[in-house]
């Protein structure tokens, strides 16, 4: 292995009384169905989402790389495509994600809750008998003389969270030889307004969220860092998952521009958009 990790299967497989309690009482990002009737509580729950994201039914014999994997689901769903190989890479010690100025202990504690070194991506790699080996690596440090290069590459929900979104991309260009399929945050009333010019929110207050673009604005950045789109954005909803608790939806709410992102996240999800683009 070019990186040198051991062999993802040294641990026995999860199952049974102890895999439901490796389960329950804890915080999980992804919705993952574990064993029959052994569901996760995701704060999303992306399995309706899996059918509609331009990913191909199969990706037998490809080499794959999901980018900030958390609990894995998208790395799991390469897997089960048929992928001939998946890595996925995370940045697990929350400090190390990009903070602007200012944030709060207690945020960067809530963070650490979910996150838990990793904890849950490996509970549910043991439950699943699944090869997926993960990685410790920033989207900023994918190098190929480390990892090789891959033929299809997921980064999801991630240039939301990071300073330089299209630095990031170029990164997962040195290490893309096939096609990348970025699913991310849209300001969906940004898109409306603008729906032909790039254009972005900057949040930087206090946690680790920066830019949320329009859909032209994810579309540019992806272009800007040297890919080339293959067919058209797909819009797609994050619905939330049986984690998240619904916020109220009071008339109020609708006052306001954030209010109403609110209110739209907690009818339909977490507006995304996706892009499958090669590089140039
Ligand atoms: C919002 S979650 C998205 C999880 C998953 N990719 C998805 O689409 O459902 C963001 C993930 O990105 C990871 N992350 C944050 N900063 C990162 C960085 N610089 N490089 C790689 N991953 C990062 C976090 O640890 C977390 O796992």
């Amino acid at each position: 292995m070019a990186d040198g990790s051991p062999p993802p299967d040294s641990k026995p497989r999860l199952e049974g009384e102890e895999l439901e309690r490796s389960v329950s009482g804890r915080q999980w990002y992804h919705t993952l169905e574990l064993a029959p009737g052994v569901v996760t509580q995701g704060w999303f729950d992306t399995r309706s989402v899996a059918g509609r994201v331009p990913m191909p039914s199969l990706l037998t014999g490809r080499r794959c790389l999901d980018v900030g994997t958390f609990d894995g689901f998208w790395a799991f769903e390469m897997e089960r495509r048929g992928a001939s190989e998946v890595v996925a890479v995370d940045v697990l010690d929350p400090e190390a994600w990009d903070w602007p100025a200012g944030s709060t202990a207690a945020v960067k504690e809530a963070l650490e809750r979910r996150q838990d070194g990793g904890a849950g991506f490996e509970i549910a790699r043991r439950a699943l008998g699944s090869s997926v080996r993960r990685l410790e690596r920033s989207v900023y440090d994918l190098r190929e003389a480390d990892l090789g290069s891959f033929e299809f590459v997921y980064l999801g929900s991630l240039l939301v969270h990071l300073r330089d979104p299209v630095l990031a991309l170029e990164r997962v260009r040195a290490i893309c030889g096939g096609q990348l399929l970025v699913v991310d945050t849209i300001d969906p009333l940004l898109t409306m307004r603008l729906p032909r010019r790039p254009a972005a929110t900057l949040d930087g207050l206090g946690r680790p969220w920066w830019w949320t673009p329009n859909q032209a604005g994810i579309v540019r950045m992806v272009e800007a860092a040297g890919f080339r789109l293959e067919g058209r954005p797909r819009r797609l909803y994050m619905p939330r998952g049986a984690g998240q608790e619904a916020p109220p939806v009071s008339p109020k709410l609708l006052l306001t521009a954030e209010g109403r992102q609110a209110a739209i996240s907690a009818w339909k999800g977490d507006p995304h958009v996706a892009v499958l683009a090669r590089p140039i």
